[in-house]
């Protein structure tokens, strides 16, 4: 009996440690430790033993199980956790693509906006956004209480400080620094107390200035119109109005043809045909005084333009804060 009871507890340990996967692991266990397995059957054959013999029998028939269950419980986990990491090494899975971002649309267009500048001649420069009072106006021109202050909506940072209203302010600082002539574009922030669907506290302009020998005002308007054809299509038109800065004499709002209707008169152009782009003129030689040029030797022309005015008709956007919101199913589109 001895005998029977070894032999099955060998074969168990053998067959449980050979099972390669949890079904035929199961099998196994069925086959020794099952209701109608070996070791049952040896449990029944115990009872035919003669009393001499039946308690040894029946200690060693025990231990036997004792250890065949033992073995089975740790082949079983030694097969779940295999089973467990097959299934996280899925090597057949597509692998995950990291989310790659790119440069927002307003950065894109701005990199644009100056790129068609630079081919043109122009280099790049940037300035402070916190200015002080003399930069954003006085020296543009703008007297203190001068009413063209008012449509600036300033914010202030004290009463001589202030966040920048436009670009304008690098025209100064720029031709303080350098002797003409110069051609430079300035990117950057602006800010005014202004806030709905077509205006943003904090927005950004490009600011442009070349002052040379010579400059006209055609020279002004082949600039704008290289800018426009480059910027939108190769056939758009634009139109100067009069109009007024104090830096700037005479000075003219610049349209192009309504990029929707070309012209014809539509929702967007409000039915005129045109949609204004930006600012521009003759730079004052009252400015030419604030930094020392020399009115009679040099003339120039400056220009300003809103990026997000620039982006929005070029895109057909009509919700300023769209750029700002970071909302993905907005900023993947460019
Ligand atoms: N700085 C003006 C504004 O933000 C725009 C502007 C107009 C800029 C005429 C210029 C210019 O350089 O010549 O309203």
């Amino acid at each position: 009996m001895i005998d029977r009871i070894e032999e099955a507890r060998a074969a168990a340990l053998a067959a449980f440690a050979a099972a390669s996967s949890l079904a035929g692991l199961e099998e196994a266990r069925i086959e020794y430790l099952g209701q109608k397995g070996r070791f049952h059957d040896l449990m029944k054959a115990l009872g035919a033993l003669n009393p001499q013999e039946r308690p040894r029998a029946g200690a060693a028939a025990n231990r036997a199980r004792g250890q065949a269950a033992q073995a089975y419980e740790a082949a079983r986990g030694a097969l779940e956790k295999a089973a467990a990491r097959v299934e996280w090494l899925d090597v057949t899975l597509p692998g995950r693509r990291p989310v790659l971002g790119h440069r927002h649309i307003l950065s894109r267009t701005a990199a644009e906006i100056c790129a068609i500048f630079g081919r043109l001649g122009f280099s790049i420069v940037e300035g402070p956004e916190v200015e002080t009072d003399y930069y954003n106006f006085e020296a543009l021109n703008f007297p203190r209480d001068h009413p063209a202050r008012d449509m600036q909506d300033t914010l202030f940072v004290s009463s001589d400080i202030l966040l920048r209203t436009h670009t304008s302010p690098m025209q100064v600082r720029i031709m303080e620094k350098s002797p003409p002539p110069v051609w430079v574009v300035v990117p950057g922030k602006t800010y005014r107390r202004d806030s709905d669907v077509s205006h943003s506290p904090m927005f950004h302009q490009v600011e442009g200035l070349a002052v040379d020998q010579g400059l006209t005002f055609a020279d002004l308007k082949g600039v704008l119109t290289a800018f426009a054809t480059a910027m939108f299509s190769p056939d758009t038109q634009i139109r100067l109005r009069p109009s007024f800065f104090p830096f700037t004499e005479p000075s003219a709002e610049v349209d192009i043809a309504c990029v929707l209707c070309r012209g014809r008169g539509c929702r967007l152009c409000k039915g005129t045909g045109w949609l204004e782009i930006l600012g521009s003129g003759m730079v004052d030689p009252a400015v030419y005084g604030f930094v020392g040029y020399d009115p009679a030797r040099v003339s120039g022309f400056a220009f300003g333009m809103g990026i997000e005015r620039v982006a929005m008709l070029k895109y057909g956007l009509e919700d300023i804060r769209l750029f700002y919101e970071s909302d993905l199913r907005f900023l993947t589109q460019f």
